[in-house]
């Protein structure tokens, strides 16, 4: 085994390996530690493409596409909160109660809220608009 490590160049023997492994452990575990605002953003965007992205990607029966400036415009005035009230309202016919998503928290729709309201405002810097 250790000749592998010989073999491959490093000049390291198997029990140098291992030292090596233990000292930059713990600079690979503190690499896993995301902020709480990461983990949210990963959160919506994951509640987002398994259960929005169907219609929004596409803007499927009138639903504003993801980073749509023109189409979100005018859903923007409204306020996040009112937004999210709609999500997990529905709007009759087109948007579904809670997006199609029965088993989301609301933390998990809010934050799916939040990841289409970033990508509308990323996408509005974009072309210079507000
Ligand atoms: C079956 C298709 C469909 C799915 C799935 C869907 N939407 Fe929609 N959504 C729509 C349509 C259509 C509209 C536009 C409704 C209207 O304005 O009459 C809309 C509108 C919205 C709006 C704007 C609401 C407002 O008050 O203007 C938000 C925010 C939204 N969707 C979020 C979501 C989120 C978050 C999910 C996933 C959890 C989701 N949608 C899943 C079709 C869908």
């Amino acid at each position: 085994m250790s000749r592998v490590f010989h073999r491959a160049g490093y000049g390291l023997t198997q029990g140098e390996f291992v030292r090596l492994a233990y000292l930059l452990l713990p600079f690979l575990l503190v690499g896993c530690g995301v902020s709480t605002e990461q983990a949210e953003t990963d959160m919506g965007k994951e509640t987002y493409l398994r259960y929005c992205f169907s219609c929004h990607q596409g803007g499927v029966a009138g639903a504003p596409s993801l980073g749509d400036v023109e189409a979100w415009a005018p859903r923007l005035d409204k306020g996040r909160d009112v937004l999210l009230q709609s999500v997990i309202d529905g709007i009759p016919p087109a948007m579904p109660i809670r997006g199609l998503c029965n088993s989301c928290s609301d933390e998990e729709l809010a934050a799916s809220v939040d990841y289409m309201l970033n990508a509308v405002r990323d996408k509005a810097r974009e072309v210079g608009g507000p």
